[in-house]
């Protein structure tokens, strides 16, 4: 058999995030979370079924791909074989819009693309909530890739009842996630590690106990675009998740001295009437979020910042789709 598909994803950043699982291998995760998709920065994948190939084949272009990288893909791979109770090996090959070097993950926007383009490649039609939950389990925030807009990955039990759906369309809201690259290596510790250390923290408990009241601000703020409530609670649930980072034992720092020195400038502007507040994953750079009439303002301001390499600017974006541009 030879069969070929071509699929495209956004990365999203998380508004409230997932920290913590409930399952390892089925990434499961402790709490839900809610994100949006972030357009233009995307990932096209292409995948081809074919006897052709005797084991699997697999390129990221215009990065070096790490050797345990490669693996989840090929396990990934096996997950959707499975299903179809085929061996047929693959051909991958995918490609990043926006630099591997920006620290914007591409684990989301890459097991969103290679779930698409793997289940059609081998002939399966999935539902949009059959894509999230496999996409879920090559990396937990792919799942809240799939879907369109503003989304919702819930925490379950069960591996199918654990997927992500939109809370908002992506025109909903003319809202920005203003990048600021900081850093450009590698994270020092990566979250698939640090979601394994949790229980170390004697702050995670507080964390997950103001989860339930974080999730229903946010989801209300986003519904009612209501910026202010927004801003306010993501900032603090952004903080929440990296007090837990800082007291798990190893502690991990994902902040630079540039992060936190953003963070004051961030506070400062508001007090100066601009409104923008900052969420940060598990790496130093900072991610501003404005409202769109803000956006050049918000660009001048961090253009004089020290310690700030690169901007990146994206808005609300769609869900995973089939592309005809095969990249092979
Ligand atoms: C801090 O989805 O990268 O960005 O499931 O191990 O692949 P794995 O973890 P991953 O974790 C993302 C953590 C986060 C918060 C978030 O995106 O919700």
């Amino acid at each position: 058999m030879t069969s070929k598909a071509t699929a495209i994803a956004h990365p999203n950043i998380a508004f409230v995030k997932y920290w913590g699982r409930l399952d390892d291998k089925l990434r499961l995760p402790m709490n839900n979370s809610i994100s949006m998709n972030l357009d233009p920065l995307s990932t096209i994948t292409t995948v081809e079924f074919s006897d052709v190939y005797k084991k699997d084949d697999i390129q990221v272009l215009d990065s070096q791909t790490k050797k345990s990288d490669t693996s989840r893909v090929t396990a990934h791979l096996e997950l959707i074989r499975k299903l179809m109770k085929i061996v047929t090996k693959a051909r991958v090959v995918s490609k990043n819009t926006f630099p591997q070097s920006s620290g914007v993950g591409s684990s989301a926007s890459g097991f969103a693309a290679l779930t698409l383009a793997a289940t059609k490649a081998i002939g399966l039609d999935c539902s949009e909530k059959e894509l999230s939950i496999l996409a879920r389990q090559g990396s937990g925030s792919a799942s809240r890739s799939v879907p369109t807009g503003f989304v919702e990955w819930i925490a379950a039990a069960s591996s199918n009842e654990s997927f992500a759906y939109t809370i908002a369309p992506y025109n909903h809201w003319d809202i920005r996630d203003i990048i600021a690259i900081i850093e450009t290596s590698p994270k020092r510790v990566s979250s698939t590690k640090g979601h394994l250390q949790i229980n170390t923290s004697a702050f995670y408990n507080a964390r997950l106990a103001k989860l339930h009241q974080t999730l229903a601000e946010v989801r209300t703020a986003i519904l009612e675009k209501n910026f202010r409530m927004f801003g306010e609670a993501i900032e603090a649930e952004a903080i929440s998740l990296h007090v837990v980072a800082m007291t798990s034992k190893p502690a991990i720092f994902y902040w630079a001295p540039a992060t936190l020195r953003l963070i004051q400038a961030i506070q400062n502007w508001r007090l100066g009437g601009l409104e923008v507040y900052f969420t940060i994953d598990a790496g130093p750079n900072v991610h501003l979020i404005c409202e769109a009439k803000n956006e050049q303002k918000v660009k001048q301001m961090i253009a004089v910042l020290d310690g700030v390499r690169e901007v990146l600017v994206a808005q609300p974006g769609e869900g995973v789709k089939l592309s005809e541009n095969h990249l092979f």
